[in-house]
Order: C-alpha cells, then structure tokens, then sequence
C-alpha cells in the first residue's frame, strides 16, 4: 500500500523571516497530519538552513527546488547537491515546468540532475506534464513518455525505486484550472505502466506520483482518491497554512 505524499512547493516566495514564521505555524498544527501520509516543502535555497532548524525534530520534511549537477565547482551561482544536503535538505525538485520553460532545462540535463541527486542520497521530484497545445493535440502520452524516458535514461530499477514523480500538466498550472480526476488517473495509470516496461512491476506498484496544478483543499480529496493518484505538489495552495493542511487532510 503506497503512501500519500504531499509536497508543497514554495517556488520564488517568502524571505527568511517570513519562511521562519511560516513553518514554525506548521509544526504547531502537525498532530493534523494524518499516519499514511508524508508531509514535505520545498523552500527557496537562502531558507533552507533556517526552515531546517525548525522542522529537523517534526514530522515534516524539508526540499529544495532545483540543484545543480556536479558537487562542485567554477559554476558561479549554483547550488550543488552535497550544498542542499549539508542544510538538512532531503528532497529536491528537479525539471519542474518553470525551469524547462524559462531556465531552457532539457530532459538530457534533468536527466543529469535526477541521476546526480540519487547518487548522493537526495530523494528527486521529477516533474512532467505537457502544454495545453500538446495536450488539444492529443499527444499528452507521447510528450509525457518521452519526458519520463529522458528524465530516467539509464537509471536501474533500483535507482528508479528511489524517486517520485509528479504529474503537472502545464496549463493546470497557476491557473485555477486543474485537470479532472479522471483526466490525472489517465496520465498517471500510464506513467505507472511505463515505469513498468523500463524497470519492473514492483518498482512500478510502489513508485509515488503526485498530481500537480491548481490543487486546492476543495478538489484535493476526489483527485487524492484516484487509484494511482499518490500525492500532490501544490504551488499556490501551500503558501498559507491552512489550505495547506486542507489538502493534507484530505
Ligand atoms: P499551483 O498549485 O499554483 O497550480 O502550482 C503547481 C506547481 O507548479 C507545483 O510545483
């Protein structure tokens, strides 16, 4: 039985003083957090030392948003993965459609990121999703596959375990419109057997994947009942704290 995974997504917002606010309101209400469920966020890189301190003894766990591939080096203005580690930080989200579209990430280099993150022990959150062009083309399966197939090129079964995908069909995104239940159970039922041909059913059956786009408490509940519907990563619902827990607890 896989577990929910909710993840909430911060992106471009909060200074240090407002995410140390912010997540020590978090921590007060944990108790909310229900058993079969893990709680991340993922905060802008000048937080995560701080957020850390905050949420190293609590039940919620702590991502970054985006890393770079070597540990180190002349790279002016990166972030390398033993960086975020040394934070706390054990999540990261990698090739998120902010960063393919504005930031000219390819799959080849989320590809690169995903295998650096696992190598040092950095749980990824691979996103994927096509545009509402792709998807009025019908192509939304084709784009989606060869996204899942460049992001986890020449990972074995056993890395592949080790990852979690999130589902962000690009025009759910910041919208208001979110993709109907049964609209994310069809993409996400295909990624399941996809994962299956390119590794093996168990990794399949257990692998998360979240659904991402306008998630909201109102709408979380019917999206997070889907079959293979396992989470959610949310942008803009996340950023207060109980809409967050509205969807946690749904
Ligand atoms: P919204 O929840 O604001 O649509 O953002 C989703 C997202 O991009 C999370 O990574």
């Amino acid at each position: 039985m896989r577990k929910k995974v909710i993840a909430g997504n911060w992106k471009m917002y909060k200074d240090v003083n407002e995410s140390i606010e912010f997540v020590k309101e978090l921590v007060l209400k944990q108790n909310n957090i229900p058993d079969n469920t893990d709680v991340i966020i993922c905060v802008p890189f000048t937080s995560l030392f701080s957020v850390n301190q905050i949420l190293k003894d609590s039940k919620i766990k702590l991502g970054a948003q985006n890393m770079y591939y070597e540990d180190q080096g002349a790279y002016t203005g990166e972030i390398s993965p033993l960086m975020l580690k040394s934070t706390g930080c054990k999540y990261v989200i990698l090739g998120h459609s902010e960063r393919r579209t504005y930031f000219g990430e390819t799959d080849d280099i989320v590809n690169k990121k995903v295998k650096k993150a696992i190598e040092k022990d950095l749980t990824p959150i691979m996103c994927i999703g096509e545009t509402l062009q792709e998807r009025e083309s019908g192509i939304t399966n084709q784009i989606v596959e060869k996204q899942v197939r460049g992001g986890l090129n020449g990972l074995s079964p056993e890395e592949i375990s080790k990852i979690i995908i999130a589902y962000e069909p690009v025009w759910a995104i910041g919208t208001g419109k979110t993709a109907t239940p049964a609209q994310a159970q069809d993409v996400h039922k295909f990624i399941r057997d996809l994962i299956s041909k390119i590794s093996n059913d168990k990794v399949a059956s257990n692998l998360i994947i979240q659904y991402g786009g306008s998630m909201k408490p109102e709408n979380a509940k019917e999206l997070l009942s889907q079959p293979d519907i396992d989470g959610g990563l949310i942008g803009g619902a996340c950023l207060k704290v109980d809409s967050f827990y509205g969807i946690i607890t749904a």
